[in-house]
This record gives C-alpha cells, structure tokens and sequence, in this order.
C-alpha cells in the first residue's frame, strides 16, 4: 500500500509548489487525483505506458475501456491528433476549456494503453485552474478517469476519491466540491453529423446551437442494456455510477411518480429493507421512506446534476438497501443525470402511470 498525500489547494489561485508535488509524481510515472469542473479525475502521463497501465490497476478499469486525455492548449490537441474537422474546430472554440470531451482519430503519438488500441482519442481541455496548472507544470497530456473504482459513483469531492483510492495512489489535490457534477459529454468529431456518445455537463441543446445537426448515440437514452456490439463508447458498455445498494429509478408525470415511488417504498419496507428515496425539493414532503433526500430543484437541472453522485454515495453511508430514485425531465443536464441515473440502476425502470400498480 502507498501513502496517498493529500494536498489542500486553493480552487481559483492554486499555490504553484503543492501543484509541483503534484506534478512531479506524474512525471514521474505516479498517479495524482485532481479536480476538474465536473468530477475529479485520477491522472497519469497520458505518453508513459506504465504509468498508464498502473492508472487502470488502480482504479480495477477493464483495458479495454480508454481514458480521457486531458490537456492544457491547442499545441497538445495539434500534436495528439491526425486532423482537426471544421466542426470540432467551432465546438473548441465555443465550448473549451469546459466539460465537452472530443473524439479525433489519433496522430500515433500516444502508446496502445492510452487509446486501448483504437485509432480514435479521447481529449478534453478542463475548465478549472488547479486542472490546468498540473497538466502545464507536468508538462505533458494528462489521462483521466473519473477518480473512483471502477463501477463506483464518479467522486465530486477529495473524501469520495479517498474513499476509493486511499492507499492506491500518490497524491489527491483537494480543492472542494466540484461545480458541475456530473461528467464531461462526450461527443465523436469523426462522423458526420458529429454524435454524442455520452451526455454529460455541455448539454445537447448546446451543442445544436452551434452546429445545427448533431446525432445521439442510441445508447444516451437507452432504457435497456444495449447488446455490447450496438455500443460504440467503449465505456456504455460497463455497469457504471453504481452505489451498493440497488437503485429502481421511476419515471413518468409527477404526481403519478410520487404514487409509484410511495407504493414501491411500502413494499420494500414490508419485506424488511431500509428504503431511500432520491427526490427532488418539489416533492421532498410526500415520500415516506427510512432515508428520503433531495438532489435539488426540479426548476434547476444544474443543482440536480451538481448533487446526484453524493447523493448516491450518502444512501451507502446511511446502509440502504434500496434506493428509489425519482426521473427527471431529459433536457438541460437532465439527459446526463437520467443517463447516469438509469445505469446506476441496471436499467431498472418502472414507468408511473396514473393507473398503474406494482
Ligand atoms: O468529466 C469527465 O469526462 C471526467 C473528468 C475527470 O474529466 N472524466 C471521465 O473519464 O469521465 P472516464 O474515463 O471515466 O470516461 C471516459 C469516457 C468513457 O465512456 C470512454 O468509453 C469514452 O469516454 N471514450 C474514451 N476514449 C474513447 C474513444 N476513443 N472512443 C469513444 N469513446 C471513448
Ligand atoms: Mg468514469
């Protein structure tokens, strides 16, 4: 077991010599847990095999299952893919630094591990100081997951990365609460239309605005495990956000969801499991539960998406059996939190209708 180091930095002015620590167990072939906007990141010299390799063992990732390389300017983009198409060229302009992560076919530069073979790269420029002031003093691209064991709910402060990884890796910068969320979106840049491939904090409408047409893999709003080869995102493919306890997400107009979820928490709690409820400010008053909580305002999406994976993470700590989770309406960030939300529960969904009985 390592020592993890934790390094407490300020979010908006990082002190340079903890970021130096930091960055020198990344040149040096170590792993550094960092924050970004949208979730902490568990960070490796995205050109160094090994270390890259140590990046999957820590986090128990399948290999097949790429990273996102993230990067500080245009000079890492330029040397780390083939070409750059029009259209990403305006996304970048429009959207970087922030949560859109680009998909190029790649210039070869990086080794196998970093690209889990592929010809295609992941990159992504992240809006958050202490993110860009590791990738620059490392001075190279940075691979990232999110910084959580793999399956787990992505960890949106330094306690749910250490809660993980403690012991696993070299070092976590701690800077607070991240401000989105929920994980970059990621969309492919190689095909016409582009297409999203994961929702996440850059919302679909977003990116129409700015290009027009863009595609939606079939896998964003699935509502069944997709047959593996459908899947073109190698990571849809993975149960994914999970806590420990099993998580039932309903979904359906709201006063009929408020029955459902109701109607399921008797039933639960009949057969002797701590029920928790995930709701929302609107309804927090109608639920009875053993544990019932709020992600937010329904008239806020952003809140929704800033709070669900502690959220999740809390129901664990409060040893829950069940968590009944309430659907929230697919746009805005709304598309990434269902997303995420319909994982987390393997795709058990149960649709509320006024009629409708367990
Ligand atoms: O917000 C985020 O994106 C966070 C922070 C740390 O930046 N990172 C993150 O990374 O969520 P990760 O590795 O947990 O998710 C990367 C996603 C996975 O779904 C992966 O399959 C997909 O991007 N991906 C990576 N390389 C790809 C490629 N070449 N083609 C298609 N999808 C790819
Ligand atoms: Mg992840």
């Amino acid at each position: 077991m390592k020592k993890t180091v934790l390094l407490r930095v300020n979010p908006q002015a990082p002190e340079i010599e903890k970021v130096r620590v930091a960055a020198k167990f990344i040149k040096t072939g170590g792993l550094v847990a960092f924050p970004t906007e949208t979730v902490y990141g568990l960070g490796a010299n995205a050109l160094d095999a090994r270390a890259v390799l140590a990046l999957f063992e820590a986090k128990k990732r399948p290999l097949d299952n790429p990273p996102i390389v993230h990067v500080c300017d245009m000079k890492d983009v330029c040397r780390l893919v083939e070409e750059i198409p029009a259209k990403a060229e305006k996304l970048m302009k429009t959207f970087w630094p922030g949560p859109l992560t680009l998909i190029f076919k790649h210039s070869g530069i990086v080794p196998d591990v970093t690209v889990a073979g592929l010809d295609t790269i992941a990159l992504r420029m992240p809006r958050h100081n202490v993110a860009l002031a590791l990738i620059r003093e490392s001075q190279c691209p940075i691979s990232a997951p999110s910084a959580n064991l793999a399956g787990k709910p992505s960890p949106t402060t330094a306690k749910h990365v250490l809660e993980d990884l403690d012991g696993r890796i070299d070092a976590v910068l701690d800077a607070g609460p991240t401000v989105v969320g929920v994980e970059s979106t990621v969309v492919d840049v190689t095909v016409d239309p582009v297409q999203v491939l994961r929702p996440g904090g850059t919302p679909l409408e977003a990116l129409k605005d700015v290009l027009g047409e863009v595609g939606l893999s079939s896998a964003v709003t699935a509502e069944k495990p997709m047959p593996v080869e459908s899947v073109r995102s190698p990571g849809v493919k993975y149960r994914h956000y999970a806590p420990n306890a099993n998580v039932v997400v309903v979904e359906g107009e709201l006063s009929a969801m408020v029955d459902k979820v109701n109607e399921l928490a008797t039933y639960y709690m009949r057969r002797g499991s701590k029920v928790g409820i995930l709701c929302t400010d609107e309804t927090l008053g109608s639920y009875r539960g053993d544990v019932v909580k709020s992600l937010g305002s329904r008239s806020n999406l952003a809140s929704v998406a800033q709070n669900l994976f502690a959220r999740l993470r809390e129901f664990d700590s409060e040893g829950v059996d069940v968590i009944l989770a309430e659907g929230v309406p697919l746009e805005g960030l709304g598309l990434a939190v269902m997303n995420r939300l319909r994982k987390a529960s393997g795709y058990k969904i149960v649709k509320a209708s006024a009629s409708s009985s367990v």
